[in-house]
């Protein structure tokens, strides 16, 4: 992973803000590598959560330097009454109790998630060893979406043959309403923005400009609709995003394709940045490409949060950790 050129570039562009990222499971070795990796080039300033002696021990195992790395074990950490009643005040109103809130707080994915809404800590990276929903039920709870109206969703970023794409979404929201698939394709270009794309936004469905029928292609007719409204508002009139649908993917993608068959469109042919119906759609289509087609994925990462909060794949390799750390900062960066 950490060949590719992509990845590179995002490390790179991380490094110069320097943020800092808590990572909860120090007590996996690959967190740890990777942890020691991202210190060793400054790109990012790592918090690790866990048992300091273990984790000193396991530097030492292994020769790596703990110099600029943080180590905090929640339950003898200064702040834990802190973020305790920060979880407290944050959910009571859901009905959590005070004794839930000492427990919860002690989680460490609550806990780190609670160090980026005090203010301690800018984003997270986890997943490792817990599943996609115990990572991102927290920064839900607590994080919550940066748009009040707009839920939070993931892209990936996919590389064919040298060239970069967007996907979204491919891990979150199961079976989007038409607003909701609007909401991620907004996110998705702002997405596509940090990571340096010009957004070229295909709606996609399994028709083009209505030559197929039924309800799936109304629902992205309707999130097309919806998506170019919001482009027109303040918040994304100055971005120069170019969204159409609804499209197939080989119109999105393919020039005679699609001078064929939206010979109109600004988007069909040159699409970068692809929005599935669905998560059936996103996911299957993704693991096709890089487990068949050969491309490099990067993510899922999530996107719409008001700070980053990224899972991991649970096969992940230390080297794919320092990926996903490098793009969560740099998700982290407010511009
Ligand atoms: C992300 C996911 C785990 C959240 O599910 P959950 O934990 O059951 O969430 P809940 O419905 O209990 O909601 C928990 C909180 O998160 C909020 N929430 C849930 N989904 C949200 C979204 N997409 N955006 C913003 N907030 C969301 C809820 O409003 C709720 O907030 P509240 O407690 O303050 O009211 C769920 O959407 C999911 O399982 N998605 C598919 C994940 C997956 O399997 N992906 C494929 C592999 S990558």
């Amino acid at each position: 992973m950490l060949e590719s050129k992509f990845i590179q570039d995002v490390l790179a562009k991380a490094k110069q803000y320097y943020k800092t990222i808590v990572l909860p499971e120090g007590e996996d070795l690959r967190v740890l590598k990777a942890a020691h990796m991202i210190n060793e080039q400054k790109i990012c300033k790592i918090i690790l959560l866990g048992n300091e002696p273990q984790i000193k021990k396991d530097f030492i195992n292994n020769g790596w330097n703990l110099e600029g790395i943080d180590i905090i074990t929640p339950e003898t950490s200064p702040k834990l009454p802190e973020y305790t009643k920060l979880l407290y005040e944050l959910r009571k109103n859901k009905g959590m109790t005070e004794e839930e809130a000492k427990k919860t707080a002690l989680i460490p994915n609550y806990f780190g998630t609670l160090m980026i809404k005090a203010g301690d800590a800018d984003g997270m990276v986890s997943g490792a060893n817990h599943s996609t929903a115990d990572t991102v039920r927290p920064a839900l709870q607590i994080i919550k979406s940066a748009h009040k109206d707009r839920g939070v969703s993931s892209f990936l970023v996919m590389v064919s043959n040298d060239k970069p794409y967007v996907f979204s979404d491919c891990g979150v929201i199961i079976n989007p309403t038409a607003k909701e698939l609007a909401d991620i394709a907004l996110e998705a270009s702002l997405s596509a923005i940090k990571f340096g794309f010009e957004p070229k936004v295909a709606m996609m469905t399994y028709s083009t400009y209505g030559s197929g029928k039924g309800d799936a292609v109304d629902k992205v007719v309707e999130a097309t609709k919806l998506a170019k409204e919001a482009l027109k508002t303040d918040e994304f009139k100055d971005l120069n995003i170019q969204l159409d649908g609804e499209l197939q993917a080989d119109a999105a993608l393919d020039m005679v394709v699609a001078r064929k068959k939206a010979p109109t469109s600004e988007v069909a042919g040159s699409a970068n940045v692809l929005i599935f119906p669905n998560l059936e759609a996103g996911n299957i289509g993704y693991k096709l490409l890089q487990r068949l087609g050969g491309c490099e994925a990067y993510g899922p990462v999530l996107q719409g949060l008001n700070a980053p909060v990224n899972d991991l794949s649970r096969g992940a390799f230390a080297e794919d950790i320092v990926g996903v750390i490098g793009m969560t900062a740099l998700q982290a960066v407010r511009k």
